[in-house]
């Protein structure tokens, strides 16, 4: 029998999981990780491979069609390569957001089951700021990858998180990554998560960002898909194309369509919410979860009302979330 979709109490269907596989990381981002890291969840309150894909196959019975792998750093975890053979065999458009660190290891999975849509995050494009922000080394591994990825035909995006100070001058070097490779550069607003540092201040607004990029060329606005979180602009006679990402300044809460799943199985109805529903106990205890979920998501809020407010509000960390 055909079940009903999980639909919110303000019409929204949600039909996009992001699964995050992992809370650990082989970078540390300062917008992302406190300085002092994080306290990794007990082994035994993390869902095994097998309960990840349960928990998958419910949401994909529930209307999921779309789910992407999210982390910490997906391709940390031990089994990616498992899940994502499995992931790969569901009735599902399957995604990565990954640091790129180590998609030469999985490039051949990837197009094995066709996982062609990655977003590789990157915020410089100077070896000695990406330690600076990453806390690691790794620059020409990360760019090497994308270079990789781009080249062998995968559909590519750059995601570049703008923080004032620190690499709001490379606007316009990471919008010429677009001028000959067919990749999407997308610009990220600065989000405030526990123990980032965030203040309003060290945003840089996608106004701003507009500004810096038409002051050196003409950015024509470009169609979106449904759903989409990213608004989409050209430059005429570029490749690729240009996003940028507004979670802050004009939020798209009207048409979200995402529930986030964490890798301890707890559901977060929106990115912002501190309300969460933990699905691991009930179902290791053999319980139907299918209400849990639709409770969850039917009382998920218009929006995260009052965005500037949501730097005093409590959340956890980036890294445990994954996007
Ligand atoms: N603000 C905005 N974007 C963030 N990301 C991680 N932390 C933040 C933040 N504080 C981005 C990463 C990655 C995606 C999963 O989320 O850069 O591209
Ligand atoms: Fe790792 Fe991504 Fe977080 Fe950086 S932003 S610490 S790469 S999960």
């Amino acid at each position: 029998m055909k079940k009903e979709l999980l639909i919110d109490k303000h019409g929204r269907v949600h039909n996009y999981l992001r699964l995050s596989l992992t809370e650990r990381c082989n970078l540390r981002c300062r917008y992302c990780m406190p300085e002092e890291g994080i306290d990794l969840s007990p082994k035994n309150a993390v869902c095994t491979y097998e309960e990840l894909l349960e928990l998958c196959d419910i949401f994909i019975s529930l209307g999921v069609n779309k789910i992407r792998l999210t982390g910490g750093e997906p391709l940390v975890r031990k089994e990616v390569g498992k899940i994502i053979k499995e992931l790969g065999r569901r009735p599902i458009e399957l995604a990565l957001t990954t640091n790129g660190f180590l998609v030469d290891r999985y490039i051949n999975l990837f197009k094995e089951v066709g996982l062609l849509n990655i977003n590789v995050s990157l915020d410089t494009l100077s070896p000695e700021k990406f330690v600076l922000i990453t806390r690691r080394e790794g620059f020409q591994k990360v760019y090497d990858n994308i270079m990789l990825l781009i080249r062998e035909g995968f559909n590519v995006k750059i995601n570049m998180v703008l923080m004032r100070g620190i690499n709001d001058d490379e606007v316009i070097q990471f919008a010429e990554l677009a001028r000959d490779l067919p990749v999407t550069v997308r610009f990220i607003e600065f989000m405030p998560f526990d123990g980032n540092r965030w203040s309003d201040g060290k945003m840089i607004s996608a106004q701003e960002i507009r500004d810096i990029i038409t002051a050196e060329y003409q950015l024509n606005r470009g169609t979106d898909a449904l759903n989409d979180t990213t608004k989409h602009y050209h430059i005429p006679g570029f490749n690729g194309k240009i996003g940028i990402i507004s979670s802050m300044s004009e939020h798209f809460c009207g048409s979200c369509n995402r529930i986030r799943l964490l890798s301890t199985g707890k559901i977060k109805n929106c990115l912002f919410s501190p309300d969460e529903t933990d699905l691991l106990p009930p179902l290791r205890e053999g319980y139907d979860i299918e209400p849990l979920i639709r409770n969850s998501i039917y009382r998920k809020k218009a929006q995260h009302a009052g965005m500037f407010n949501l730097a005093k509000r409590k959340n956890r960390s980036m890294i445990t979330i994954g996007g």
